[in-house]
């Protein structure tokens, strides 16, 4: 799939803009603070509903102005598809001109995996990066999965409340019997969608890590980790883990503390991978994104690389670009580079000019 044409309005530091972007690699170039992420931010947003950077909706629209736009004309196994976004005090999306009543309907109508120098965190840092990263993409292919996190979110909170008001007003323990049911059936459910997707990431994890090194030495594993596998016993943790979670006030078992662990050669790279590796680790795993999406949807998920160059050195640069034949690529940079027959735009102080 790619995306034909965007207009941005008084998104960011943008006021009227149109980018035609070419169904191959598109470069945007330009110097710091001028405009590159922004626009890959607005694309981000059509994907996935939401910002990946912007705590607050309002920081999107341009500081001069009250409300912003952003449409996106694609083309997704061979048909043309529209997706539209206001921005002013909350954002309302449409289809095709049709509004859309949840965020939810929107998701995944374009596909897009991204992938910005944060990213390293999905490996170095805790494991709340990790179950965003493996959340997001069972998300855009998925609605009913981010019903279910919805729903086990509301039951969470709910049940810390209740263990609050066991602590501070002598309420009934038995009560939490109810949240712990529906927790548990939920937990299941998400455990089954995660180890699915894990499972995925894993056919894939060492085909691409080795296209990318090219070398044979390090095998990859990974491994989900999760406090149960049946419904039953994450019932029965729940049960098990009563008296504790009531004093602390807080559920402290279950899937929102789920993780998952890359190994090379049976070291965890979080712990033991050189910065290089952990590098290399997160472009493997957004292959393997790209690959599983390609594989749902029957066409070929756009990839929106921001700030790409500073990150790996060229024969690995070399080598992933190798990878990426038939996608959209989105690329953002300080320095005007060729890459085929790439687009090419200057962005300057909100404006994009094609070349
Ligand atoms: N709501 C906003 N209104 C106007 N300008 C904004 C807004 N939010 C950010 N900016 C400006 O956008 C620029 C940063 O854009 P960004 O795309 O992150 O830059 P880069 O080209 O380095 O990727 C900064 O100059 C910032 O002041
Ligand atoms: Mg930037």
């Amino acid at each position: 799939m790619y995306i034909k044409e965007l207009y941005l309005n008084n998104f960011r530091n943008y006021e009227e803009q149109k980018i035609e972007f070419n169904n191959n690699i598109n470069v945007l170039f330009g110097n710091n603070a001028q405009g590159k992420t922004n626009i890959v931010e607005a694309i981000y947003l059509c994907a996935y509903g939401k910002s990946f950077r912007a705590k607050k909706d309002n920081e999107l629209i341009n500081f001069k102005k009250d409300c912003s736009s952003i449409e996106i004309i694609y083309k997704k196994n061979d048909r043309s598809g529209k997706i539209k976004v206001d921005i002013n005090d909350k954002k309302t999306f449409y289809l095709n001109e049709i509004k859309q009543k949840k965020i939810s309907d929107v998701i995944g109508k374009i596909n897009v995996v991204i992938f910005t120098p944060e990213d390293i965190d999905i490996i170095k840092e805790g494991p709340s990066k990790r179950r965003k990263f493996i959340d997001m993409l069972i998300s855009s292919l998925r609605p009913n999965y981010i019903h279910l996190l919805n729903s086990y979110n509301k039951s969470l909170e709910q049940r810390n409340n209740y263990l609050r008001q066991i602590k501070i007003e002598n309420k009934k323990v038995e009560m939490l019997d109810i949240w712990d049911e529906q927790l548990a059936s939920y937990s299941y459910k998400i455990y089954e969608y995660r180890k699915m997707f894990i499972e995925k990431i894993e056919e894939n994890i060492n085909v691409f890590h080795k296209l990318i090194t090219k070398s044979g030495k390090e095998d990859i594993k990974i491994k989900y980790i999760s406090n149960s596998k049946e419904e039953k016993t994450f019932l029965d943790n729940l049960i098990k883990t009563r008296e504790l979670d009531i004093k602390r006030g807080y559920t402290a078992t279950g899937i929102h503390r789920d993780d998952f662990i890359i190994y090379i050669n049976d070291r965890p790279v979080s712990i033991f991978g050189s910065q290089g590796q952990q590098r290399t680790m997160v472009l493997t795993l957004k292959l393997c994104e790209l690959q599983i999406i390609k594989d749902e949807i029957n066409d070929t998920p756009i990839l929106l690389l921001d700030d790409f160059m500073s990150e790996l050195d060229e024969n690995r640069r070399k080598n992933f670009f190798e990878n990426i034949k038939d996608n959209q690529v989105i690329i953002t940079c300080t320095d005007e580079i060729d890459i085929k027959n790439n687009a090419k735009f200057y962005i300057e102080n909100g404006i994009c000019n094609k070349l």
